[in-house]
C-alpha cells in the first residue's frame, strides 16, 4: 500500500498485515492487523509518528522514498511493532531525533540499541511547532506499556492514539466510518491487550476526552472519523458495570464434565441468565477474552488429569487471571475418577480475580441426581447474584 493523504500535510504510512495470525505468539489475529505510522509536515519541520514492525521496515522506507527530510521521529510506544523500524529511519535521516517519554527513552535503548544522543524526552503537555502544525504530547501510561503517549495535532483536530483505541484489523479502508465490525475488532484488541490496565485506562480516557478532536488515528486498524462510538465503547468496557452473563470455559475427556456443563447452561438459561460456553480444545481464546470484558461470573469446567485440572483449563484460567477482568463471581465444576485437587489448584491460579466463589462441584465418575441438584442450586445462586444487572 502507498502512503495515503488524510489532509494537507498529514499522511498515513505503514503496512496492512493481512496474513498475521498471532501477536506475541499468543494473541489470535483472525482478521490480521496493521502497523500505522503518520507523517506530519509543517512549513518548517517534518515529523514521523511511530514507525512499523521491523519485519516490514522496507515498506515504510519505500513510502518515505521521496521525503527529503524527517526532523523528528515521535516514538509514542517502545514496543517493536511501533518502534522496530526507527533505527532504519534514523539511518536514512541522520539529522532526525527521536522524541519520546523518559521511560520510553530507556526502553528504546534497551530494546533497539538506539544511541542515547539521538533521543530527546518530552514532558506531558509539551508542544512542538512544525510550522502551522502543532503537536502536543499527551502521556498515557499503561496504554499499553508504562512509557506510552498519544500525540494531539491541534490544527487538524486529530488525536494520534498509538495502541489506545487500536484494532487488529486488516482492511483497505482508511476510515472506520460507521462499520460495527471495526468496533468489534477494537473490543477484541481491548480484551486481549488492554484489559489488564483497565483502571489506568479510565483516567487516560478522561484525559484525552478533554481534547477537541474529530479523528482518532490509532497505530493499528482504521482511523475513527466518528470517534464518539469508540470513545463510548471504551467508557463502557473500562467501567465497573458487569452484565448478566456467565462465561464458561471448559473441557471434557470422557463426557462427565460435558454433561455437568450442559446441565448448568440449560439451568442458567431457564433462569434468565445468559451463558457463553467455550470448549477449550477448539475455542479462539480471543473470543473468550472478549466475553470476559462484560461478564459478571466465570464458571470453570474441568475434568481431573492425574490430580489437577486439565492443562487446557490450567492455561485458560491463567490467562483469565492475567487479563484481570471485572468479574464479580466464580465457580468451579467438573469431575474426577478417584481423587482430585483440581479445585484447590484452580483457586490458587486466580489471585487477581476479586471474585466471590459461589461453589465448587466435582462429581466422582458420571454425574447423578445429587450432582444435578447441586448444579440447580448453583444456578439459583448465580441468578440471585445477577438480579438487577
Ligand atoms: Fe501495538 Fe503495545 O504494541
Amino acid at each position: 500500500m502507498k502512503a495515503r493523504k488524510i489532509c494537507d500535510g498529514v499522511q498515513w504510512m505503514g503496512f496492512v498485515d493481512w496474513n498475521r495470525r498471532l501477536f506475541d505468539s499468543l494473541v489470535p489475529l483472525p482478521d490480521g492487523t496493521s502497523y500505522n505510522a503518520y507523517l506530519v509536515s509543517g512549513t518548517e519541520k517534518t515529523a514521523l509518528l511511530d514507525a512499523v514492525d521491523p519485519a516490514v521496515a522496507d515498506v515504510l522506507m519505500r513510502q518515505l522514498a521521496d521525503v527529503k527530510r524527517v526532523d523528528y521521529v515521535i516514538a509514542q510506544h517502545a514496543e517493536q511493532d511501533h518502534s522496530g523500524a526507527i533505527p532504519v529511519v534514523l539511518k536514512k535521516y541522520p539529522q532526525a531525533v527521536v522524541l519520546c517519554t523518559s521511560k520510553a527513552k530507556a526502553l528504546l535503548i534497551d530494546h533497539l540499541d538506539i544511541p542515547s544522543e539521538r533521543i530527546q524526552t518530552v514532558e506531558d503537555g509539551e508542544t512542538l511547532d512544525l510550522g502551522g502544525k502543532t503537536l502536543r504530547f499527551v502521556h498515557t501510561p499503561w496504554v499499553h506499556w508504562p512509557e506510552t503517549m498519544c500525540t494531539y495535532l491541534a490544527e487538524d483536530r486529530i488525536l494520534f492514539s498509538c495502541d489506545f483505541f487500536g484494532a487488529h484489523l486488516a482492511t483497505t479502508d482508511l476510515y472506520a466510518g460507521n462499520d460495527p465490525y471495526v468496533c468489534e475488532a477494537a473490543k477484541r484488541y481491548y480484551a486481549e491487550i488492554m484489559m489488564p490496565f483497565r483502571t489506568m485506562i479510565q483516567s487516560n480516557l478522561k484525559k484525552v476526552r478533554a481534547l477537541q478532536f474529530d479523528f482518532i488515528a490509532p497505530s493499528h486498524g482504521p482511523i475513527f472519523d466518528h470517534p464518539e462510538c469508540i470513545l463510548s465503547a471504551y467508557e463502557d468496557w473500562v467501567s465497573d458495570r458487569v452484565s448478566n452473563l456467565v462465561v464458561l470455559p471448559y473441557i471434557s475427556m470422557h463426557g462427565s464434565t460435558e454433561t455437568m456443563v450442559s446441565y448448568l447452561v440449560s439451568a442458567l438459561a431457564e433462569r434468565g441468565v445468559k451463558v457463553q460456553k467455550f470448549e477449550l480444545s477448539t475455542t479462539d481464546v480471543g473470543k473468550l477474552a472478549m466475553a470476559l470484558v462484560d461478564a459478571a461470573t466465570i464458571v470453570i469446567g474441568t475434568p481431573t488429569v492425574h490430580i489437577g485440572p486439565h492443562p487446557s483449563v490450567f492455561a485458560a484460567t491463567h490467562l483469565a487471571n492475567a487479563l484481570r477482568p471485572k468479574l464479580k463471581y466464580a465457580a468451579i465444576i467438573g469431575s474426577y475418577g478417584w481423587g482430585t485437587k483440581a479445585v484447590e489448584q484452580i483457586s490458587a491460579l486466580i489471585p487477581n480475580l476479586k471474585v466471590e466463589v459461589l461453589g465448587a462441584l466435582m462429581c466422582k465418575g458420571i454425574p447423578r441426581e445429587a450432582d444435578f441438584a447441586a448444579l440447580d442450586a448453583l444456578a439459583d445462586k448465580i441468578r440471585d447474584k445477577h438480579a438487577g444487572l
